[in-house]
């Protein structure tokens, strides 16, 4: 099943309004109200899933494990890697935390991962970034044997999913693919359009979207008159970092919106989680949006679990 929009009906403008077909709504404001892809139910469901191969493997003596290793002391991600954790005990699954300080040598964190390249406890391997200014980013995620990348951030297995071949989805656009196909959103042909070129989010959610059929352009927040841009699209992800940086009058009459952004608000404005989107006024013209909390950031847990389990399935051929 395909979902209505309002640009299916007829001809409208930027901001709704019908300008052609059909003849007796002529100049009336259609107000939409977008249905809500909720992310925190699909994960919880997908999770429940999980139960069944983790018992799998448990029957022939394997607990999928995950190491998580965390550089300094950036409060957002303590918490990320403590609800990835959390996470881990509650599935069944093994889990290890390694937190160092942010002045530790680098060496040290490469030789913990040489010691995980080769535990057999241990399926997943994950580094938490951003890691301090003197690391090598790209160096530490070279080390994380390629069978074990979980974040699917090593090069390999970025050409992998360049390709169309992937061995592991980076999480966070694997969560955003999972919450399209559940929301039957069908991506052939569409314009889609990604706010955010990171290698963690916009590089591999546009690897994926092209490799669904989309037309995909990637922008970012300087990007030349924007909103021409983020107006043809049919499908919409925002993961610039800025908090409501996607206003009501970027967003298509009839747009799938995805939210990545995870923003604190300052204290005067109430100091609590949004979006790079503007929520309720993209609801009035979206035809599906997520919410935040609750849309994407869920997402990311769940599939930072299956591609653990997964690590732990194909070390047995399952
Ligand atoms: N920092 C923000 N998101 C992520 C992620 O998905 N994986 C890792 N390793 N670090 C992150």
């Amino acid at each position: 099943m395909r979902l209505p929009c309002v640009s299916d009906a007829a001809n409208t403008d930027k901001r709704g309004i019908l300008l052609e077909f059909p003849p007796f709504l002529m100049g009336i404001r259609i107000i939409m109200t977008a249905q809500i892809l909720d992310g925190k139910a699909l994960a919880l469901a997908l999770r429940a899933g999980f139960r069944d191969r983790v018992a799998a493997l448990g029957a022939r003596g394997r607990r999928p494990g995950l190491a998580v290793i965390l550089v300094g002391e950036d409060a957002a991600s303590q918490v990320y890697v403590n609800n990835k954790v959390k996470a881990c005990e509650e599935a069944g699954l093994h889990s290890e935390k390694l937190v160092y300080p942010a002045t530790v040598a680098p060496a040290v964190v490469l030789e913990k991962i040489a010691a995980l390249n080769v535990n057999p406890e241990v399926h997943g391997i994950l580094v938490q970034l951003p890691l301090p200014a003197h690391f090598d980013e790209a160096a530490v995620l070279e080390a994380i044997a390629p069978t074990k990348d979980v974040d699917g951030f090593h090069a390999e297995n970025v050409g992998a999913l360049a390709q169309g071949k992937p061995r592991f989805i980076p999480c966070t656009p694997y969560g955003v693919m999972k919450m399209l196909a559940h929301g039957q959103v069908d991506l052939a042909g569409k314009e889609a359009v990604v706010i955010g070129r990171s290698n963690i989010v916009g590089k591999p959610m546009s690897l994926l979207l092209i490799n669904a059929g989309a037309t995909v352009t990637v922008c970012n927040s300087k990007t030349r008159d924007l909103a021409a841009h983020t107006r043809r699209a049919d499908i919409l992800v925002a993961a610039v970092g800025k908090p409501r940086f996607v206003t009501g009058n970027m967003v298509k009459p009839g747009a799938v919106v995805i939210d990545v952004g995870i923003n604190r608000l300052p204290p005067e404005e109430g100091g609590k989680l949004c979006g790079d989107v503007d929520f309720d006024a993209a609801k009035a013209v979206a035809a599906l949006i997520t919410p935040v909390p609750g849309g994407v950031g869920p997402m990311t847990i769940a599939m930072l679990l299956a591609n653990t389990i997964e690590a732990a399935e194909r070390e047995i051929g399952q």
